[in-house]
C-alpha cells in the first residue's frame, strides 16, 4: 500500500496488526463463526486492499478515513449482518455477485446447481427459477455462453438485483416475474434448475439468516417442502431435465416427488459437506 500522506499519518490511528488482533476479538465474542476471516475480509475493504495487502504491511497505520470505515463495518459485523451484505458481494463460481438484503447470500453448495447443469446439450434452453441474485443462471450463462438462460422469481426485489447483476457483468441472460413456472411463456425448455426455499418453518437459524436474509427465500411450510411439492410437478411437465438444491434430509422426498411426476432416470449429488444436495431428473 502507498504511504498515506504525512498530516493523516500524524492522526493515524492502529496499525493493521493491532486492529485485526481487537476486531478478531470482538468478533469472536459476538459469536462469529470465523473471527479472524471476517476481520481481515472487511479490513482489507475498509482499506480498498486486498486480503494478501493486509498480510504484507501488517505494521501500515490506519488513516482515520480508514479507522471510521473499519469501525462501521465492524459494529455491523458484531450484529452478526452477514459478511456478504456488509461488503454488498458475494463471490460465487467465477463470478462476482452484488448482494443486498433483498436477495439471498449465495451459498457454496449452490455452484453445484451450476455444476449439474454443464452438461446440457449446446445450445439448451434452461430456466432458472427463483433466481434471487441471479447466481445460479448468471454463472451458468458465463460458463455456457450457448446457453438460452431465463431466470424468474416471485420477489420484484430480487429481480432487481438479478437484472443490475446481469448488466454489471454483461450478461445475456432473460428475467421474469411471477410464481414459479408461471413467469414464464409456453416456449418449450430443455431444463429446469431451482434453489427454491426448503427450510422448515420455525427452524432455528444463526442470527445472520434469521435477521437479515429475506423469509419468502428461506421458508417452505412445517417440512421445508411446500415449494418443491409445487415446483417438481411442474418443472418435469415442462422439461426433460430438472434438477432442484435441497435441504438435508430432504433428497429421498424429492427424488419420489420427481419419479411420481414421471422422472425415470433420478439421481442425488453430494456437496463437500457429503450432504444430498441437488437431485437430478431426467426423462
Ligand atoms: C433459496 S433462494 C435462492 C436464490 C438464488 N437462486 C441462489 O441460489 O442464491 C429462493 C428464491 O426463490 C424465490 N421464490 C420464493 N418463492 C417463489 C415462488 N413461488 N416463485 C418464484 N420464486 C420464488 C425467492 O424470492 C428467492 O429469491
Amino acid at each position: 500500500l502507498p504511504d498515506p500522506p504525512a498530516a493523516v499519518q500524524f492522526a493515524a490511528g492502529p496499525s493493521v496488526r493491532m486492529s485485526l488482533a481487537i476486531a478478531t476479538a470482538e468478533l469472536r465474542d459476538a459469536g462469529c463463526e470465523s473471527p479472524r476471516l471476517d476481520a481481515e475480509l472487511l479490513l482489507a475493504e475498509a482499506l480498498r486492499a486486498t486480503r494478501t495487502t493486509l498480510h504484507l504491511g501488517p505494521e501500515r497505520e490506519l488513516t482515520v478515513e480508514e479507522s471510521d470505515r473499519f469501525a462501521n463495518a465492524l459494529a455491523r459485523r458484531r450484529a452478526r449482518e452477514p459478511v456478504a451484505y456488509i461488503l454488498g458481494r458475494r463471490a460465487f463460481r467465477h463470478i462476482d455477485l452484488a448482494v443486498d438484503r433483498r436477495v439471498l447470500v449465495p451459498r457454496p453448495e449452490t455452484e453445484l446447481l451450476v455444476e449439474v447443469a454443464l452438461s446440457l446439450p449446446r445450445g439448451a434452453r434452461v430456466a432458472d427459477v427463483g433466481t434471487g441474485s441471479g447466481a445460479v443462471a448468471l454463472a451458468l450463462k458465463h460458463e455456457r455462453p450457448d446457453l438460452t438462460v431465463i431466470a424468474t422469481d416471485a420477489s420484484e426485489e430480487a429481480l432487481a438485483v438479478a437484472r443490475a447483476n446481469a448488466e454489471a457483468l454483461q450478461l445475456d441472460v432473460s428475467f421474469a416475474h411471477g410464481d414459479l413456472l408461471g413467469a414464464l411463456d409456453d416456449t418449450p425448455l430443455d431444463a429446469i434448475l431451482s434453489n427454491p426455499p426448503y427450510v422448515p418453518d420455525r427452524t432455528e437459524l444463526a442470527p445472520e439468516i434469521a435477521n437479515y436474509e429475506p423469509p419468502s427465500a428461506l421458508f417452505a411450510g412445517s417440512d421445508g417442502l411446500d415449494v418443491l411439492r409445487r415446483l417438481v410437478p411442474q418443472a418435469s411437465a415442462r422439461a426433460p431435465f430438472v434438477a432442484f438444491e435441497v435441504g438435508a434430509g430432504q433428497a429421498e422426498a424429492v427424488g419420489a416427488l420427481l419419479r411420481q411426476s414421471g422422472m425415470t432416470d433420478v439421481r442425488t449429488h453430494k456437496d463437500l459437506a457429503g450432504i444430498e444436495r441437488v437431485v437430478v431428473g431426467r426423462r
